[in-house]
């Protein structure tokens, strides 16, 4: 175990983005632990828990605790003067005010209110995310039960706008992941997911002779382009993508801005790519992005659709003996025009880019009710250019208490299992959990870990007994739940 537990480490902490960056071979530790808090979960009866007002049945498959669940609503993006919610209106007024339709209405249509409860079929399979890829671990993501989870990502809704026949729209809402306890990550944050279609008319309309240009073809899989699209249609659907981006990201940084464009994998989108900016000298990931997967467009209600006109037109199809082939080919004649579009999208972290905008230190101060943090911003223009003032609020005030906390660890055991587990008893009185040690015993071949806990309120100093109370409950709770013996 102890070879891959590390290379996880090094894939994980990476990035947000790089949960659904994986591709399928890279998931093999993650199902370990899959198993591993699988088992874990088992052992719990079963209970109602009621999200935003519903009620569902915990079985074997939900890990979500209360200390998540009270966040959820909390909707920090919609909060007036809160930093989320000017970066969001910057975000949004930058599509208002560069992106219009025929009629000069803007042409993206915005959702921030979309309940973070989805299905799995939402969050993964309508984005073909495949049944064993890291992202659908019990370890990575939050379930409420084996069919409802709290959202890992706003990409969760893009299936179901397109569905709708939406063609352009930004969703931003509050997306939930487990995750290590750090300055920079918190298993709550935001993001914003924008996707824009386009017809053969309207992705070509600014050519100058368009005539033998077209938007599908029956080719191969490449790395530049997908197996139904031309080169022409993938080409320039690219050039849309990154300049719209590229515009969104100067917009936001400044004129002047050095990025680079980074080719990624994501499983609804090829090509695909990450938008990273230079900034205070140093190159930062900002987005994920690519053109969208066609299998996507291609939407359940379309197949639907096939199969009742095909019925409806059985009389007729078989009055003239028209053959099962033909049948499909008729029915493929009536839906022309809902599957007749090629698409972009992409997904972006607020926090992350609100931290380096407004230089913010730690991710927790966004949840802070403290009014020396949020009287920073409000009443601020959100077009004015805001640096949060790090001395005039405690964050930094308050010296830390660290405490380490040794135990042999079970076999299939998650490091994420434990990182929830310190933030669940905690909250936002802990700022960070470092494995600082990870060794097997050369006899007995039991695996030892050693983490440090970095305990500090942001509004007053703890004393070392109200410290040593928390850290003797983990210590307590991660023997009873996780199987660990502390040394
Ligand atoms: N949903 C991805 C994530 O959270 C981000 C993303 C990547 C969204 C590519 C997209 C996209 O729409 O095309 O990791």
């Amino acid at each position: 175990m102890a070879a891959p537990i590390v290379r996880f480490n090094f894939l994980h902490v990476y990035h947000r983005l790089a949960l659904f960056k994986h591709r399928p071979h890279e998931t093999f530790v993650t199902l370990c632990q899959f198993y591993s808090s699988e088992s874990a979960a088992r052992q719990k009866p079963e209970q109602n828990i009621t999200v935003l007002g519903n009620t569902y049945k915990t079985d074997s498959w939900t890990n979500v605790r209360p200390k998540i669940l009270e966040k959820v609503g909390k909707n920090l993006h919609l909060k007036k003067g809160h930093p989320l919610n000017l970066l969001k209106t910057r975000i949004e007024k930058h599509f208002y005010e560069n992106y219009f339709n025929r009629w000069r209405n803007p042409l993206f249509s915005v959702y921030d209110n979309i309940s973070p409860v989805v299905t799995l079929e939402q969050n993964f399979d309508s984005l073909l995310v495949p049944e064993d890829h890291i992202s659908r671990s019990l370890s990575d993501s939050y379930y409420i039960n084996t069919k409802y989870m709290l959202r890992a990502h706003t990409s969760a809704h893009e299936h179901d706008l397109i569905k709708s026949g939406l063609d352009a729209f930004l969703i931003f809402g509050d997306v939930y992941r487990r995750d290590h306890v750090d300055a920079s990550h918190y298993p709550v944050f935001h993001q914003v997911e924008g996707a824009r279609l386009f017809t053969e008319h309207q992705l070509f309309s600014k050519v100058r002779d368009p005539t033998n240009l077209k938007l599908f073809e029956e080719g191969r899989r490449e790395p530049t382009k997908q197996e139904s699209h031309t080169l022409e249609a993938a080409k320039l659907m690219e050039f849309e993508l990154k300049s719209t981006l590229e515009n969104l990201a100067a917009d936001l940084f400044g004129k002047g801005l050095e990025t680079k464009w980074v080719e990624t994998y994501f499983p609804f989108t090829h090509p695909s790519w990450e938008l990273e900016v230079k900034f205070q000298g140093e190159w930062l990931e900002v987005l994920g992005c690519g053109i969208l997967e066609q299998q996507i467009l291609k939407s359940e209600s379309i197949v639907k659709q096939c199969v009742t006109l095909i019925y409806r037109h059985k009389i007729f199809i078989s009055y003239f003996k028209i053959d099962c082939v033909w049948q499909v080919a008729l029915a493929m004649c009536y839906t022309a025009g809902a599957v007749d579009s090629i698409g972009w999208a992409f997904g972006l972290g607020l926090e992350r880019l609100a931290m380096t905008l407004y230089d913010i230190p730690d991710i927790r101060l966004f949840w802070s009710e403290d009014s020396g943090f949020l009287s920073q911003f409000e009443g601020s223009d959100h077009l004015k250019p805001i640096k949060y003032k790090e001395g005039a609020h405690p964050v930094s005030k308050f010296s830390p208490c660290i405490n380490d906390l040794s135990f042999w660890i079970p076999e299939n055991f998650s490091e994420n299992d434990f990182h929830d587990l310190v933030r669940n008893v905690c909250g936002e009185y802990v700022e960070q959990v470092k494995l600082i040690d990870d060794f097997k015993h050369p006899k007995t071949k039991r695996q030892s870990q050693c983490y440090r806990i970095v305990y500090r309120h942001m509004e007053k100093s703890f004393t070392k007994e109200e410290v040593n109370v928390m850290h003797e409950k983990v210590a307590k709770l991660a023997t009873e739940e996780l199987g660990v013996e502390i040394r």
